[in-house]
């Protein structure tokens, strides 16, 4: 399996902070951001990654990550995305880069504190389809909010004005490499982006798709609440914890 952080997007929602840098470089506590989903990729035994950047700074994540030494990496990938086409349209540009293997694709600026390295393995085993991780949040409205007949997942709505459940989408998601051909038949949605959310239901649709909820907290960091409770709940209690786990090999906790 392979991982794709995706790290573009103008970063409005932190204007002025995100100026004339990339929102994903901004520190949470005592680290940029970008590491901790690097981190958790490799947390979870995924050692081969693409950051997909764009926007202010691109370069500057060569110059932070280089070789993806601090995460006890030997290469990192890096692509390149031009314009504002959505999450979505940044996920298709790794297409080559997963060469037939499904991704597991985090945004950048979603931070957890603990490891999903047993629904990879989950996955990896059964592995095929999609696999979201939901989260019980106060503000579901904010993001992709699932629709339930009670067990059953029936679609995901993109920040609905009156959410039907109490779950967010996270930004974790793994999917089949059929989900390329699936970005290439979507339509870019009212703020013409290519939607994530659409990737998901395409899945739902196909009867291919699994979800878990996740353990331990969860935040995004894109919005300047979001991003000082990411710093406190880091501070506090820290990210990215370890499972204690005997054939764990790779990764440490930041
Ligand atoms: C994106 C997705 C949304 C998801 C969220 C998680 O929203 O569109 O479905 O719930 O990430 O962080 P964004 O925060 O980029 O607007």
């Amino acid at each position: 399996m392979k991982g794709v952080v995706l790290a573009g997007g103008l970063g409005s929602r932190l204007y002025p902070l995100t100026a004339v840098t990339n929102k994903h470089l901004l520190p949470v506590y005592n680290r940029p951001m970008i590491h901790f989903p690097i981190q958790m990729l490799v947390n979870a035994g995924i050692t081969d990654i693409m950051i997909v950047t764009g926007g202010n700074s691109a370069g500057d994540f060569l110059k932070l990550l280089g070789n993806g030494h601090a995460f006890g990496l030997k290469h990192l990938n890096y692509t390149y995305q031009e314009g504002e086409g959505g999450i979505a349209e940044a996920l298709s540009l790794a297409e080559h880069f997963a060469a037939g293997e499904p991704v597991c694709c985090v945004l950048g600026d979603n931070i957890i504190e603990g490891n999903i390295l047993r629904a990879v393995r989950d996955y990896r085993e059964k592995g095929a389809g999609a696999k979201i991780f939901l989260k019980k949040v106060p503000d579901p409205q904010r993001f992709g909010v699932p629709v339930f007949d009670r067990q059953k997942l029936l679609r995901i709505e993109e920040k609905p004005a009156v959410p039907k459940s109490e779950y967010a989408v996270t930004g974790i998601y793994i999917y089949d490499p059929d989900v390329f051909d699936i970005i290439r038949g979507l339509e870019p949605s009212e703020r013409s982006e290519l939607e994530i959310s659409d990737v998901t239901n395409a899945y739902i649709a196909r009867d291919a798709i699994s979800w878990e909820e996740l353990e331990g907290w969860w935040s995004d960091a894109g919005t300047f609440k979001s991003l000082l409770r990411a710093s406190r709940l880091v501070a506090e209690t820290g990210a990215n914890k370890l499972e204690l786990s005997d054939d764990l090999q790779v990764g440490a906790s930041v």
